[in-house]
């Protein structure tokens, strides 16, 4: 997806210049706040550049996180092919989570203009720090892969929505808890399986960041979503639904077969029917389902459609 427009934004910013407002009366956001600043290190020092990562395989992870591992493409593949397949699957990601960084970028400074609440702007104005330092990391670890990729058509899809939308919950319902949650997935599954130290170093320290803006989102829109009426509550219930399928369609990954050689047909039906996608599916909803139900917006329609796609059980956790 090639993109060269600039996102068309409607949001406005929220002041109330009374002395009380400046009051910071929430003390779990305020301690998230704290400990945002003193978690604070430098992508350009923190990290050692030099370092050589593995040509046929950069992240170090092992191959049975692909999705079409096991299966009859994948058998009939030279060690070669599946080197270059490594290198689509993981330069895929790794733009995805480029182009992600630079939403929440967006996201956040939204949030700390747009947001009533002076803790949240605190805690957004950190974040907007922490995605900058995300984008170093991630554009500087992107310049060491072979293949990178445009914004996939999904998330692109979900960014624009979430910047076109002028009610200020949205950026944070649709990046810190969905995008973000989504993300923290994948965070976790290279820091657990990749065999690379470098990596799990670099990892490690994003994903400490990320935990963060996550537990924000919650704490805000937990104390937030309460408060309003119930049709208000239901439109951003259907939100959730509609955001969940677009993104589950991003995590069929499906622009990379092409410049594979690989007919996109042939790996739409196998990676469907993958257990390893399946997998990735479910570890994506273990952390999302709690979390929507978490901030109260497990309704009928949520419940449902969670239920059809056999996650419902997670929003116990
Ligand atoms: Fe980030
Ligand atoms: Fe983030």
């Amino acid at each position: 997806m090639n993109i060269e427009h600039g996102i068309p934004s409607a949001i406005e910013a929220v002041a109330k210049f009374q002395f009380a407002d400046y009051v910071e009366d929430n003390p779990t956001l305020l301690s998230l706040y704290h400990k945002a600043k003193r978690n604070q290190w430098d992508a350009h020092m923190d990290i050692d550049w030099t370092y050589e990562l593995n040509e046929d395989n950069p992240l170090a992870m092992p191959d049975g996180t692909i999705a079409i591992y096991g299966s009859s493409t994948w058998d009939k593949m030279s060690e070669k092919n599946r080197a270059d397949l490594r290198n689509h699957v993981q330069g895929w990601n790794i733009s995805q989570i480029l182009h992600g960084e630079q939403g929440a970028l967006f996201c956040a400074s939204r949030i700390a203009q747009s947001e009533p609440d002076m803790v949240i702007k605190y805690c957004n104005a950190v974040q907007v720090m922490d995605e900058a330092r995300h984008i170093e990391v991630y554009s500087r670890l992107m310049s060491k892969m072979k293949n990178s990729y445009p914004i996939s058509g999904a998330l692109y899809k979900l960014l624009e929505q979430i910047m076109g939308e002028s009610r200020h919950d949205f950026a944070s319902l649709g990046m810190q808890i969905l995008i973000e949650g989504l993300a923290l997935t994948f965070f976790k599954n290279v820091q657990a399986y990749s065999n690379d130290p470098f990596v799990k170093n670099m990892q490690a320290l994003v994903l400490r960041d990320e935990a963060r803006h996550f537990a924000t989102g919650q704490v805000a829109l937990s104390g937030f979503y309460p408060q309003l009426m119930e049709h208000e509550r239901r439109e951003r219930e259907e939100f959730v639904v509609e955001a969940c399928h677009t993104l589950r369609e991003h995590l069929f990954g499906e622009d990379i077969w092409t410049p594979m050689g690989i007919p996109r047909s042939e790996c739409r039906e196998l990676i469907r029917a993958s257990q390893i996608n399946q997998s990735m599916q479910r570890s994506v909803f273990r952390h999302l389902v709690p979390a929507v139900s978490g901030i109260g917006l497990m309704g009928r329609e949520a419940t449902r459609f969670f239920d059809n796609i056999g996650v419902l059980s997670y929003a116990a956790a």
